[in-house]
């Protein structure tokens, strides 16, 4: 198919400029003015809206297990959530379980993905460390196109990785030129405070929040941070949520370390008293980690995305239904933890701060698609709108409103926690692999139309030899 959009303003994070978008195929072909189309091309008149490149939502959690249940949102209708909202890439996450093979992992995740509607890629979570977890890392980053790795220092006994395994894998992920990430909460600060808690008969959704205080999160930060300059390794913060975290991550940037950090659009939006909502089954539609924050630390966030020390704006999307909730309502730790948030990220972002000045429209396509694909080393194959990229394409309406509703939204589950809220600033149309695939409130992607996006390795950075 050929599109070529016309009159439309090409917002890229570097710069904005009038000129029209010619597409071929799968590529982007030209960008420039006055272009003129064949005879066979679409044409579609873009006057009044934003041109950017196709969001990438560097976190999900689609179809993802967990030990009782597995997330609502799966990679067809996620796919289509993501497309309606302007994202065309999510880079989702293997988590193998204890003792599988990393690559054994890989394909399973790859045979759920194939009925994928939108694109993607994976990070493939570390929880333990060994020569044989080594040699499949190897295999993921020069055969699989794996090019980050996920460490968490919480959730011990399933998901958490003991700090001298992060160091071995932080030092080997420096050699394969792959990206440490890193989920960085304290656990034994979240223990302790859970279990006193629930002594104390703190049983509700509120407890989650109580149980992990933003001291928890800086102080695992500071260390992961520690941790990955000792191995020479770049390190990633994934949902950072609070000042204490930023307060590390700026430190370490101050200090010359390749240190990058990704807030989630729902800790720039919500509100800590969520958790106090008397009904406990509205509370506990929020639980996820970290929880959301106080007024203080959204500042903070909103000042460190303007600063650039956050980079990227995910979703953390991981979305379960209210009878999964349900699950922990006598006990706050049993809560399935994760939200939604890939339908209206980008949404989010623009409302929130473009509309409101916090954000330029350039920040905007920098921190929920360019600073994403630089990172994750797909740039400039993805997020950018110039010759050669792919044609993953959003035309932006900067006025159009969206009202989120539990009745409309493409998530799989039977509420929303951004129910009733006005954003201003939303996608008509989503260009994907060069075809139309949301266009007047509809989605017309397939499962299986989305593509898998290889990651090659970022610059491998030498062994020390000082
Ligand atoms: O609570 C959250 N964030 N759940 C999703 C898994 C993770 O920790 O990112
Ligand atoms: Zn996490
Ligand atoms: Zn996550
Ligand atoms: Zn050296």
């Amino acid at each position: 198919m050929k599109i070529l959009i016309k009159n439309g303003l090409v917002v890229n994070a570097d710069r904005s400029e009038h000129a029209d978008v010619l597409i071929d195929g799968q590529t982007i072909r030209e960008v420039g003015a006055d272009l003129a189309a064949g005879p066979d091309f679409r044409v579609i008149d873009a006057g009044g809206l934003m041109v950017i490149p196709g969001g990438i939502d560097p976190h999900t959690h689609l179809e993802m297990p967990t030990p009782v249940t597995r997330t609502a949102d799966g990679y067809d209708n996620g796919g289509r959530a993501a497309l309606s909202g302007g994202t065309t890439t999510v880079i989702d996450f293997v988590n193998p379980k204890y003792g599988q093979s990393y690559l054994e992992a890989y394909d399973v995740w790859m045979e759920r993905a194939a009925k994928a509607t939108c694109n993607y890629s994976f990070h493939v979570t570390v929880s333990w460390f060994n020569d044989e977890v080594a040699r499949e890392m190897r295999t993921l980053v020069e055969e699989r196109g794996v090019n980050s790795f996920k460490h968490f220092t919480t959730y011990k006994g399933s998901l958490m990785l003991e700090p001298e395994q992060m160091l071995a894998s932080f030092a080997l992920a420096r050699e394969l030129g792959a990206l440490c990430t890193v989920h960085a909460e304290n656990d034994e600060i979240i223990t302790y405070m859970q279990r006193k808690l629930l002594e104390k008969g703190i049983t509700q959704p509120r407890g989650h929040v109580l149980s992990r205080p933003p001291i928890a999160e800086g102080e695992a930060t500071y260390r992961a941070i520690a941790l990955a300059r000792i191995a020479g390794a770049p390190i990633y913060i994934v949902h950072m949520s609070c000042e204490d975290a930023l307060h590390a991550v700026v430190r370490a940037q101050a200090a010359g370390q390749e240190v990058y950090a990704e807030s989630l659009c729902g800790h720039l939006l919500l509100d800590e008293s969520v958790y106090f909502n008397d009904d406990p089954e509205i509370a506990a539609r929020y639980v996820m980690s970290p929880p959301f924050r106080s007024a203080e630390h959204r500042e903070a966030l909103w000042q460190g995305l303007a600063d650039g020390h956050i980079r990227v704006i995910g979703s953390d999307n991981c979305t379960f239904t209210q009878a999964q909730r349900n699950l922990g309502l006598d006990d706050f730790t049993k809560i399935p933890n994760g939200a939604p948030g890939l339908e209206d990220r980008m949404r989010i972002v623009f409302s929130e701060g473009v509309a409101k000045g916090r954000l330029t429209p350039e920040q905007f396509v920098a921190v929920t698609s360019t600073n994403a694909a630089k990172i994750f080393n797909i740039h400039p194959r993805k997020g950018v709108v110039a010759p050669g990229a792919d044609a993953d394409v959003v035309l932006w309406d900067p006025k159009k409103q969206h009202t989120v509703s539990v009745k409309t939204h493409r998530h799989a589950i039977d509420y929303s926690i951004f129910e009733g809220m006005t954003f201003t600033g939303s996608p008509t149309l989503t260009i994907l692999n060069g075809d139309v695939v949301f266009e007047n409130d509809l989605v017309t992607s397939n499962p299986g139309q989305g593509r898998f996006i290889p990651r090659p390795p970022r610059q491998r950075i030498p062994p020390c030899h000082s």
